[in-house]
This record gives C-alpha cells, sequence and structure tokens, in this order.
C-alpha cells in the first residue's frame, strides 16, 4: 500500500499503533467496570447536546476519537458488563468474543451465498452442529444463525405459515384462511411482532392462560384449538416457553408436544435465555419433550457470553424455511449451487455477519466444561439468594427460581395493602438503581410490582449478589 496516497484507507502502521490503544481502551475498562455507574447519570438529549450536529469536513486523529469516546460517550452508557447489571436478562461479552468481533469486521465477508465466503458458511454449519450437541438437540435439527430471539422466532413462525400450505407464498394473505397462533400469556412480545410482521395481527393471535406458576395449562390450549376450529379458523402454530421473560417459567413442553402432534400444528420453542442451561444434566427436567418441537430458539448472546447480536433457531424441518424463503437471482446463482449451502436461501436477509467465529473463540476459549461451569454457578448464586428472600422477614419470593432469575418483592409486615406494596417496590427499585451501584428491573406478576434480580453475567461473583441484598435491606429501611 501507498503510505502516501492519501485516499486510501488508514494506513497499517497506524491500524496497528490505534489498535493497540483501543486494545488497551478496552482492557482497561473491562478491568474498571466497577468503578462506573451501572446506570449512567443522564436525561434524553443530553448525551446528543454534546455532539457535533454536523460532521468533520477534514479529517480528524484518533486521540480526539478517543477523547470524546471518553468524555461523551462513557458517560452515557449503561454498563452491561458490570457485574452489578442485574437486570433484564443480564448478558456479557467475554474476551474471546469481543476479540472474535474484531476479526469478524476485519475480514468483513457477506456471507450472502457459499461463494461469498465459504468459511462462513462451512464455520457456521460447524459451530452449530457443536452447539446442538452441546444442548441436546437431536440431530435431525438443522441450524441457523440470526441476530436476534426476535429474527429467529419471526422464521420459525414463518415456516409454520408455510406448512399450512394454504398457498401464501404465491397469493399472500389476502386469500389464505383465517390463521391462528397460541401462545401463553407470557410469551415474549416477540412473537406478537412476529405475527404482526407475517400479516397475522393481533388478532391471529390467541393468549392461553397460566398456572400459578406462570405456565401455559395444555387443557386450556387444547380447548382454545377445538373452539377455533369449530368456527373455521386454521390453528397454525403454538408457541411454548422455557424460561418466559417476566419469571422464567416453564411451559410444559411434553404435553404442548403431544396436543401439537395430534392436531398437526408446528411447535415453535424460544428458550432464547434458558435454553443454555440444557447443556447441564441438571437441569434437563426442564427441557422434556423438545426433540418433539419443530423449531427452537436459543441466544448466546443472552447467557453464553457472545457479544450481542448471536440467536440460533434449529429447526426440524429446514425445506419448509427454504420454501418460505429461497428465491433465486441471477447475479447470485453460482456453479456450486447444488452443492453447497447457501444461507441467503433460510431467511429474509441476503447479507449476513461472519458471526459464526463468535461463538467458535468462545467455545474453544472456555471449553464446554468451562462454560458448563460458569452458568451452573450463575445458578447456584440464584438459587442461594432466592433462599435469602424465602428466608427474609422483609421480601418475599414471587415465582419459582428454576434458573438464574430471582422474582421478589419487599412485604413488610406493617403493610398489606396491594397499591401500597406497589408503590412501595417501585420506589425501592428506584432508589437502589438511583445510587449507580446496582441495576434491577422489574415486571408485574398477578398486578403485583415485582423487582427482578439477573445473575448470569460473566464477572457476577456471590459477594455482588449479597451487596445488592444489603443495599435493598437498606434502601427499604431508609422508606419505610
Ligand atoms: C424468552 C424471550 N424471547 C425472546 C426475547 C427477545 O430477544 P431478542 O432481544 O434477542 O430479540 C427475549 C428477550 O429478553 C426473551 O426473554
Amino acid at each position: 500500500m501507498n503510505e502516501n496516497n492519501k485516499n486510501l484507507d488508514m494506513p497499517s502502521g497506524e491500524f496497528n499503533e490505534v489498535g493497540k490503544k483501543l486494545i488497551d481502551w478496552s482492557a482497561n475498562y473491562l478491568a474498571n467496570l466497577e468503578s462506573f455507574p451501572v446506570l449512567p447519570n443522564v436525561k434524553p438529549g443530553d448525551i446528543r447536546a454534546k455532539l457535533p450536529q454536523q460532521p468533520p469536513q477534514k479529517s480528524e486523529s484518533f486521540e480526539q476519537i478517543i477523547s470524546d469516546l471518553d468524555n461523551i460517550i462513557l458517560p452515557g452508557i449503561t454498563h452491561w458488563q458490570h457485574p452489578k447489571f442485574m437486570a433484564y436478562f443480564a448478558s456479557t461479552a467475554s474476551g474471546p468474543g469481543i476479540l472474535a468481533d474484531l476479526v469478524s469486521s476485519t475480514f468483513n465477508v457477506n456471507g450472502m451465498i457459499w461463494r461469498t465466503s465459504p468459511s462462513l458458511t462451512e464455520l457456521e454449519q460447524t459451530v452449530l452442529v457443536w452447539y446442538q450437541e452441546m444442548l441436546g438437540i437431536p440431530k435431525n435439527f438443522k441450524g441457523i444463525v440470526y441476530d436476534t430471539a426476535s429474527v429467529s422466532s419471526l422464521h420459525g413462525i414463518a415456516s409454520a405459515r408455510e406448512y399450512v400450505n394454504a398457498g401464501i407464498r404465491k397469493k399472500g394473505m389476502s386469500g389464505a384462511p383465517k390463521l391462528r397462533l397460541y401462545c401463553s400469556e407470557h410469551a415474549h412480545n416477540s412473537i406478537d411482532k412476529a405475527c404482526l410482521t407475517l400479516g397475522l395481527g393481533l388478532d391471529g393471535i390467541r393468549k392461553i392462560s397460566c398456572d400459578e406458576n406462570f405456565a401455559m395449562i395444555p387443557s386450556e390450549l387444547e380447548r382454545a384449538i377445538k373452539e377455533d376450529r369449530a368456527k373455521g379458523i386454521l390453528p397454525m402454530c403454538v408457541v411454548a416457553t422455557i424460561g418466559t421473560t417476566s419469571s422464567t417459567a416453564v411451559d410444559p413442553v411434553d404435553e404442548i408436544a403431544e396436543i401439537c402432534e395430534k392436531e398437526n400444528i408446528w411447535l415453535h420453542v424460544d428458550t432464547a435465555y434458558a435454553g443454555v442451561t440444557a447443556m447441564l444434566p441438571e437441569m434437563k427436567k426442564y427441557f422434556a419433550g423438545i426433540e418433539k418441537a419443530d423449531s427452537i430458539v436459543s441466544n448466546p448472546h443472552k447467557w453464553l457470553f457472545v457479544p450481542i447480536d448471536f440467536s440460533t433457531l434449529y429447526i426440524r424441518k429446514p425445506e419448509v424455511l427454504k420454501r418460505a424463503f429461497s428465491l433465486s437471482a441471477e447475479y447470485l446463482k453460482t456453479a456450486e449451487d447444488s452443492l453447497a449451502e447457501n444461507y441467503m436461501d433460510y431467511g429474509i436477509q441476503l447479507g449476513r455477519r461472519f458471526r459464526a467465529l463468535k461463538l467458535w473463540f468462545v467455545i474453544r476459549y472456555f471449553g464446554v466444561e468451562g462454560l458448563k461451569a460458569r452458568i451452573r454457578e450463575h445458578i447456584r448464586i440464584a438459587q442461594q439468594v432466592a433462599k435469602w428472600i424465602d428466608e427474609s422477614d422483609s421480601f418475599e419470593l414471587l415465582a419459582p427460581t428454576p434458573f438464574s432469575t430471582v422474582c421478589f418483592r419487599a412485604k413488610p409486615q406493617s403493610i398489606s395493602d396491594e397499591s401500597k406494596l406497589n408503590e412501595l417496590n417501585e420506589k425501592l427499585m428506584n432508589e437502589v438503581n438511583s445510587t449507580g451501584k446496582v441495576l434491577l428491573s422489574h415486571t408485574k406478576l398477578n398486578g403485583k410490582f415485582t423487582i427482578r434480580l439477573v445473575i448470569s453475567g460473566l464477572r457476577q461473583e456471590e459477594h455482588h449478589a449479597k451487596e445488592v441484598l444489603e443495599l435493598l435491606i437498606n434502601a427499604l429501611e431508609s422508606l419505610e
């Protein structure tokens, strides 16, 4: 490369120098995570106000860029990598995963077809078979990587729509029978979004009620299907969740699968968060019947230390997904089409990142045993937290804790009014979050304001959970 030609990319010497600085910067950030407030102390618009409204016309130095990273961007970061980020489904990126992202961008390959990067396609095939074996998903499923669980589910449900054979691929939804998807009232709203996208509309979804543990009641599902058939509605898909978003409830997949088999309805299982725990023999009980599913979602970017984004869809009838989406264009035809896999055939997108590198680096660096040990430890800490809460006089559990998410609320003996308890718990959560020492999130279960504490971060240790409980106890005393 001619170093004097200013119209080329950053010279390799400078790339090397700045790259080393940014690796130092990143290593420093990860080493000092606990010095940052988990939730930044900024208001909407604060960050934007500090950024120039016009792009620079002339080149700027990396010193300036890194300085703005420190002074403008960092103060507006919510620190997901912080060990006391215990909100939502705490997801962390590991060192090997971060480095894989760098390599992926360095190659900048686009895996639309096999020829546009054979290694992308073949590494994805290989790593997804590894992951499939790790989770115990039978060999007759095929894996595909998408960005998020929302998109994986969209493709699972699109396959279900194709499977009813109503000619929708050709004619669209206008002449189609009225279709119905069933899921529990606790299913993630990405399922509703998939139905919006696929033309089922919100009326195309029937929410099935749940038992006291927030799990779908199979007899209610069966009743709903019968009722719909009697009205001439065509049942298209059932979505079961193992690890719902609010409370991590487990729908009884085995029983649901039997109903789906009998009724010939596509069964999609969303294990976006909890799926990784299928690696552990002691957690297999939550996955009974999963081999009977038609499609299964699991997100290594949630709890397997792979940087966002990385979601997997395993599908038992990949030919149905292919039938739903494959289209050929002259410029994408190659001599290898009959010999190789072209991932563009399995979804709405043409271009795709080299995401498989991330899972490959992560599995190789930690090893399956190392990954299992980390997940097992998270579950152990969460069970310990649940035990502390259960034994406390001023807090109570509001849901079972099958995985690593604890759902609870403060319940001082002096207060029994439900609306006062809701108010108190909302204040309590906001109070501890405002210290910057932790980030917790909430949900509502049976109308009760529920605080969720999630242990699934790579840097979380038992003492972090203890510190958060102390923070909650002290904040509750000050609010009472
Ligand atoms: C059970 C479940 N499914 C799907 C999703 C959506 O995940 P994503 O952000 O990858 O689309 C979530 C998010 O938390 C979830 O909990």
